[in-house]
């Protein structure tokens, strides 16, 4: 395993993109900032840390042998690789909000942001970005977000917490090349987020309605039961939702 530390940069995996297109890139090869000044999550949102503080780093994962159209495989592999990781410390309700936010006690602690380009010959190259609020302390809105160290009032060690979600991501990454996804499907559905209750949503006409998070399918998308009993599937840019 191939790690790179850096003290500042604008994005993790920004650098690893850059570093990709300039040179041959070992796979699992892993770059890890103490700040990033330009840091990127899901639909263009930012991404902000405090220096120091948070884990923020990027891994290249390739070789996996997966069509990119059960690539959200990997994402459940990283999203099940950071939930085990915490659950050794004792955070109550750890879950994860639907694609990949981490959460607990209702707060978002962490985010993943999974960038994938594929080659001429078919070859995939995904950029697995984690941040987690390990011993943040400030935010914006303290009712959304949070970090490890205000809901369990200490201070973590961050290598420690990196070298396992390292240990269960090569792990869980074997299984997704060994096709022997089940374990890690099985584990993602009973930690997701609001599973099984009435939560508000919003659709790209801006139009609001109530549903019920029955499970995601293995192409990554959503199942909601509608207030009329069916079922309908929603890819990420399809649906806001509103808790
Ligand atoms: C999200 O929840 O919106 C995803 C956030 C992902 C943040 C991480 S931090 C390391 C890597 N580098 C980035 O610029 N973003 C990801």
């Amino acid at each position: 395993m191939n790690i790179i530390k850096l003290d500042a940069i604008n994005s993790t995996n920004d650098y690893l993109k850059t570093l990709l297109q300039r040179q041959f890139v070992e796979n699992f090869t892993i770059v890890s900032a103490e700040n990033q000044t330009n840091g990127r999550g899901q639909m263009g949102s930012e991404w902000s840390v405090e220096q120091g503080k948070s884990l923020t780093f990027s891994v290249l994962v390739k070789d996996l042998l997966l069509e990119i159209s059960h690539i959200f495989h990997l994402n459940v592999a990283v999203a099940v690789s950071v939930v085990e990781a915490l659950s050794f410390l004792q955070i109550k309700d750890l879950a994860i909000k639907w694609p990949n936010d981490i959460m607990a006690e209702g707060k978002k602690i962490g985010g993943i942001l999974i960038e994938n380009s594929i080659k001429s010959d078919g070859e995939i190259f995904s950029i697995v970005g984690i941040g987690l609020n390990v011993n943040q302390k400030n935010f914006e809105n303290l009712q959304k977000a949070s970090s490890i160290s205000i809901l369990k009032n200490q201070e973590f060690d961050k290598q420690e917490i990196l070298a396992t979600i390292l240990q269960n991501l090569g792990r869980n990454i074997s299984l997704v090349m060994n096709k022997n996804t089940e374990p890690i499907w099985e584990k993602y559905h009973s930690v997701l987020y609001k599973k099984n209750v009435p939560m508000p949503f919003e659709n790209t006409h801006g139009q609001k309605f109530m549903g019920i998070i029955q499970n995601v399918n293995q192409e990554g998308k959503l199942l909601i039961k509608l207030e009329d009993e069916s079922v309908k599937k929603f890819n990420i840019k399809q649906i806001k939702m509103l808790y």
